[in-house]
């Protein structure tokens, strides 16, 4: 099995101090930065585009790797990747050709995601498997940290397991993840995991670094 790896979603971070709060996750053992991108349309929530992503580039070298919950996608791909994104990751449900979608994000040198729903079957992928490097299982509805985990996706992530195959693909899950639940969903098949709250809980770099080992060894 590949090396595990934990993105700390931002999210749940004090965005008045967001460049310190990416720097201080980064020293705490973070892998990837997690950028969740809303657009108060396809979720009902808004958080932040381009210009704050190339602002807060300077604070981590690490992958950073945005998650689009934005519809449309297509014309703010460039963007996300000027500003220094290294991973791509949009909604099947928000991409009305997402063959062409994923090529353009390869095309720009990102790596390519798709994200699905609860509710949007694995089946949506099938097609585009080969111009995939991540599938990312959301694990609650998005739009908002702190929910609850929905345990009927744990039977969704082994099933894209499966799919993947011997493909080279990342298997993230986002939404719930905690020390209670990170267990389940990495026997499931899942091998990237994204965390918020769980992360950003206890506000200092000490406190970050002690919740992510503790994922780390759950
Ligand atoms: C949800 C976002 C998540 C969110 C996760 O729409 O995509 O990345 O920040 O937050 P937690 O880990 O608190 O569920
Ligand atoms: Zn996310």
């Amino acid at each position: 099995a590949a090396e595990i790896l934990i993105a700390p979603s931002i999210l749940s971070s004090d965005f008045s101090r967001l460049g310190e709060e990416i720097a201080a996750v980064d020293r705490a053992g973070a892998d990837w930065i997690h950028l969740d991108v809303m657009d108060g349309h396809f979720v009902p929530n808004i958080t932040f585009g381009p210009p704050i992503v190339a602002a807060v580039r300077k604070a981590s070298v690490k992958f950073f790797d945005a998650h689009l919950m934005i519809e449309p996608a297509d014309p703010y791909l460039d963007a996300f990747a000027e500003a220094g994104c290294e991973g791509i990751t949009v909604h099947a449900e928000a991409c009305r050709h997402l063959d062409r979608t994923l090529q353009r994000i390869r095309a720009l040198g990102c790596k390519a995601g798709v994200a699905l729903n609860p509710a949007t079957s694995e089946t949506a992928i099938e097609h585009v498997l080969d111009r995939l490097d991540l599938v990312l299982v959301m694990t609650v509805n998005p739009g908002f940290g702190g929910q609850s985990f929905i345990p009927a996706m744990l039977e969704k992530v082994a099933r894209v397991r499966a799919m993947i195959g011997t493909r080279d693909i990342r298997l993230q899950v986002d939404g719930g993840v905690s020390p209670e639940t990170i267990g389940d969903l990495a026997r499931a098949g899942a091998d990237c995991f994204v965390a918020g709250s769980a992360i950003y809980r206890g506000g200092s770099e000490a406190a970050y670094r002690q919740n992510i080992e503790a994922l780390r060894a759950a």
